[in-house]
């Protein structure tokens, strides 16, 4: 069995309890060491292997998976955040596939979820929006036409836009043409639950500035809508007068 496991965001302490235990347990290890906190190796067991991924082409990620596995050994395959997003895991799940080697997929805590926490705000407001669309701009990765930000912006929800930072004047333009006004709200959050994590507070008009201003490049998050800056309606989950199963009277 090959783990891949989500790392959560960078706090060590984010990694799920399932993670951290296949982790100690683990003969080889390989994880992105561009994102993935070093420190959720500690409680590796002594002697395992652990191979860091960023300077690796995925033939050679796979061919230490493939040997382990002949080897008999455990393999943790450690991800940033939650690996089903811009994880580059299904190549790797693919070819695994494809030779009858069994995996599992061990999800973790995204940064977009970190992101939230650190500013903190829900995204998901009643009365302002109900919708959540993760998105980025194309950089050396391609992005489907029909999901350009100027297209996906006519919904006007939460946007949490990943891998972008570096293009954030494009990303406010793009915004702006897709019906945003100005003063949307516009949260910037770099290393989202790293003890140097940063969140820049601005609006549509003015994140750019702040964000160039603040030197930050790369590993941020762009939170976008209304949810940062509107008033909003009470949600009726707790609403005294909203009867739901747990509460024992008919729906
Ligand atoms: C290759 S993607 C991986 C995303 C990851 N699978 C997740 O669920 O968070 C890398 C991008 O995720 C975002 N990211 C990852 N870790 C972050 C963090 N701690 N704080 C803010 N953004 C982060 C940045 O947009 C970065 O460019």
């Amino acid at each position: 069995m090959i783990h891949f496991i989500g790392a959560g965001p960078g706090d060590p302490e984010l990694i799920t309890v399932k993670g951290a235990r296949i982790i100690a347990g683990a003969d080889v290890v390989i994880y992105a060491g561009s994102l993935v906190n070093r420190a959720v190796l500690d409680g590796c067991k002594p002697g395992a292997e652990v191979y860091d991924s960023s300077g690796m082409s995925l033939e050679e990620v796979l061919e230490v998976m493939f040997r382990a596995w002949r080897e008999g050994k455990k393999v943790a395959r450690v991800h940033t955040g939650d690996p089903s997003i811009y994880g580059a895991i299904q190549e790797q799940m693919d070819a695994l596939a494809e030779k009858g080697i069994p995996f599992e997929v061990v999800p973790g805590v995204s940064s977009v979820f970190a992101a939230a926490a650190a500013i903190p705000r829900e995204l998901t407001l009643p009365g302002v929006t109900q919708t959540v669309i993760m998105t980025r701009l194309e950089g050396r990765t391609p992005v489907p036409g029909a999901e350009n930000l100027r297209d996906l912006a006519r919904h006007g929800c939460t946007m949490c836009i990943f891998l972008s930072v570096n293009q954030i004047d494009r990303v406010t333009a793009e915004l702006l043409q897709g019906g945003y006004g100005p003063g949307t709200g516009v949260v910037v959050v770099e290393k989202a639950s790293w003890p140097d994590q940063r969140v820049i507070r601005g609006t549509l008009e003015n994140i750019g500035k702040l964000v160039k201003e603040a030197g930050i490049t790369r590993q941020a998050l762009i939170l976008v809508g209304d949810v940062f800056v509107r008033d909003y309606r009470r949600s009726r989950l707790y609403d005294p007068d909203f009867s739901h199963g747990f509460r024992g009277r008919a729906e």
